[in-house]
C-alpha cells in the first residue's frame, strides 16, 4: 500500500478488478481505503491482516481453484523473499505473482525458479512513471516465461499507460529477468538524462544568471518543439522552475544539492545499471558520470571539507557568452545529444546482456512501452527516432544506424561549444562532457591507446596487435611482443 502499490491498487479497482490489500502497516492500508472511498472505489477493495485471509478473499473473487494474481511493489532485496516465503504454502499451481518493484533481475530469476518447480507463475515487471503514473497508468516492462506473460498481460493492459495510438505501454519484453533488467537500464538512461538536464539548469541559472522563470520558459520551449518535444524530464523541469509554495516562494531554491540514494540505504538500479555496463564491457560514460555526480552530491559534508582545501581555488564563474539566444539553442542541442548518448549506451548494454543471458528481448515491444507513462518518454526520441529503427527487425547498434548517427553528427558542434564554455568557467558538467568524450572515442580510429598498449607491452609483455588488419578486422600477424628494453 505504498505510493506505487497503492496507486496501482486504485487503478486496478477503477478498471473493475477486485483488489485485496495486504500491507504490514495497518495505517497505510487504512489510508489507501480512505482514498478509495474518496474515489468511489471502496467496494472494489478489501484489507487483510494476513496472507491466509488475503488468499481466501482472492479465491472468493476468482472462483474456486481458479488462478489468483498477486501483484506486489516492494523495496528490492530480502523483503520480496520474505513475502514469497510467507505466501508459498498458500499458493497453488497456476497462481501468478507479478513483482512490480525495482527488483534486481537476478532476484527475479531466482524467485521464478522457486515458483516454477511448483507450477506457480512469476513475472518480473519493471514499472515506470512514479507514483502519479502508478495511479493513472504506468509503463510496464514484464519479463518471464511465455505462459506467465500471456496469462497476465490482459490484466496489465487494463492499467498500463496508453500511447497516442491507443495501444497499451505493456508488452512481452523477454524471458527470465528481462523485464527487470530493461527497467534497471531504463533507470540508468533516466539518470543520464536527468544529470544532463540538471547541468543545463545550473548553466542557465548560475552560469548565466537567468531567473528561474526564464529557465522555466526555456525548458518549456525545448519541450514544446524540436527534438526534445514532450520529453517528460524536460517538461517537469519547466514546472520545477516555476513552482511556488503556499507562501508564494519558489520551491527549488530550498532544495539541497544532495541526490540521496534510495531510502533503504541499499544499492539500487542506479548502481546496478553501472555495474552492468562494466560487466557487459559497454562504455556508458553518460550513465556513469551521472551516477558519480549523484554519489558525490550525496556526501555534502565531504564536499564542504574539500571546498575548503581545494574548491575555493576554482569556484564556478559566469559564462562568457556573446549571443545568449544562440547559446541557449546550443544548450538544447547538447542536452538532446547527451540524451541520445544515454539511450545508445543503455540499448547497447541491453543488447549485450540479451545475447549473454538469452533474454530473447523483443526490441519493438521495449520501445513501444517507452512511448508513454515512463520517465524517459520523449515523443521524438522514442517514437520518431528509435521505434522506426527497431521496428525493422534485429538489434542494431544505434551509433551505426545512419539516422541515429546523423542526429548525433548534427548536435556534436553544439555539444562541444557548450562543454567548452562550461569548462572555461569551471562549471560542473559531468554528463554533458562525458557524452562529448564518448562521441569522440567511440567514433575515433586513432585513439591514444596505441601508447597505452605499448606501455602494457613494455612492462607486462602484454602483446599488441600490429597495425594493418585483414578485412575481418583480425590483425594480420597476430598479437606480438616487442622487447622494448632488452635485459
Ligand atoms: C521510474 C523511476 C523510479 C525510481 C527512480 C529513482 O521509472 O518510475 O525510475 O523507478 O524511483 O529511478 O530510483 P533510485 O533512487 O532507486 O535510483
Amino acid at each position: 500500500c505504498g505510493s506505487m502499490g497503492g496507486g496501482m491498487a486504485l487503478l486496478f479497482a477503477e478498471q473493475g478488478v477486485h483488489v485485496s490489500l495486504q500491507d504490514p502497516s495497518a495505517d497505510r492500508m487504512n489510508a489507501l481505503l480512505d482514498s478509495a472511498k474518496k474515489d468511489g472505489l471502496q467496494d472494489k477493495l478489501s484489507k487483510h491482516d494476513d496472507y491466509k485471509s488475503l488468499c481466501k478473499s482472492l479465491e472468493s473473487y476468482s472462483g474456486s481453484g481458479a488462478p489468483r494474481v498477486f501483484v506486489w511493489s516492494l523495496p528490492h532485496g530480502s523483503i520480496g523473499d520474505t513475502v514469497l516465503t510467507g505466501l508459498m504454502p498458500l499458493l497453488r499451481k497456476g497462481d501468478c505473482i507479478v513483482d512490480c518493484g525495482n527488483e534486481h533481475w537476478e532476484n527475479s530469476e531466482r524467485r521464478m525458479g522457486m515458483c516454477y518447480v511448483k507450477g506457480i507463475r512469476y513475472v518480473g515487471c519493471g514499472v515506470s512513471g512514479g507514483y502519479q503514473a502508478a495511479r493513472r497508468g504506468p509503463s510496464m516492462c514484464p519479463g518471464g516465461d511465455d505462459d506467465s506473460l500471456f496469462f497476465v498481460l490482459p490484466l496489465l493492459e487494463q492499467v498500463a499507460a496508453t500511447a497516442p495510438d491507443n495501444s497499451p505501454c505493456v508488452a512481452r519484453i523477454g524471458t527470465g529477468g528481462a523485464g527487470h533488467y530493461c527497467k534497471m537500464i531504463h533507470n540508468g538512461i533516466e539518470h543520464g538524462m536527468m544529470s544532463a538536464i540538471s547541468e543545463a539548469w545550473a548553466l542557465m541559472a548560475r552560469g548565466m544568471d537567468m531567473s528561474l522563470d526564464d529557465v522555466g520558459d526555456e525548458f518549456q520551449r525545448w519541450n514544446d518543439n524540436g527534438e526534445l518535444h514532450n520529453t517528460f524530464l524536460v517538461s517537469i523541469g519547466a514546472d520545477i522552475c516555476r513552482k511556488k509554495n503556499d507562501k508564494g516562494n519558489k520551491v527549488l531554491p530550498e532544495v539541497e544539492d544532495k541526490v540521496v540514494q534510495d531510502y533503504t540505504g541499499e544499492e539500487g538500479t542506479g548502481v546496478w545499471s553501472n555495474d552492468e555496463a562494466i560487466e557487459q564491457h559497454v562504455p556508458a560514460p553518460t550513465l556513469t558520470a551521472a551516477h558519480y555526480l549523484r554519489i558525490a552530491s550525496g556526501d555534502l559534508a565531504q564536499r564542504r571539507a574539500i571546498y575548503d582545501t581545494l574548491g575555493k581555488a576554482h569556484p564556478p564563474q559566469k559564462l562568457s557568452i556573446q549571443d545568449q539566444k544562440a547559446f541557449l539553442e546550443d544548450l538544447r542541442q547538447a542536452v538532446y545529444a547527451a540524451s541520445l548518448a544515454a539511450y545508445a549506451q543503455g540499448l547497447i548494454i541491453i543488447d549485450r546482456a540479451n545475447k549473454s543471458k538469452n533474454f530473447n528481448i523483443n526490441y519493438p515491444n521495449l520501445l513501444q512501452i517507452w512511448r508513454a507513462g515512463c520517465i524517459i518518454r520523449s515523443d521524438y526520441i522514442n517514437r520518431e527516432l528509435l521505434l522506426p529503427i527497431y521496428k525493422q527487425g534485429p538489434f542494431v547498434n544505434p551509433l551505426t544506424d545512419p539516422t541515429f548517427a546523423s542526429e548525433l553528427k548534427k548536435m556534436y558542434p553544439a555539444l562541444k561549444r557548450v562543454v567548452m564554455k562550461a569548462m572555461e568557467a569551471d562549471q560542473v558538467v559531468p554528463s554533458l562532457s562525458a557524452s562529448l568524450e564518448y562521441l569522440k572515442y567511440m567514433t575515433s580510429t586513432e585513439l591514444p591507446t596505441s601508447f597505452y598498449e605499448a606501455e602494457l607491452d613494455y612492462f607486462g609483455a602484454h602483446n599488441y596487435d600490429r597495425k594493418g588488419e585483414d578485412p575481418e578486422g583480425k590483425p594480420e600477424t597476430g598479437r606480438q611482443h616487442f622487447e622494448w628494453k632488452p635485459a
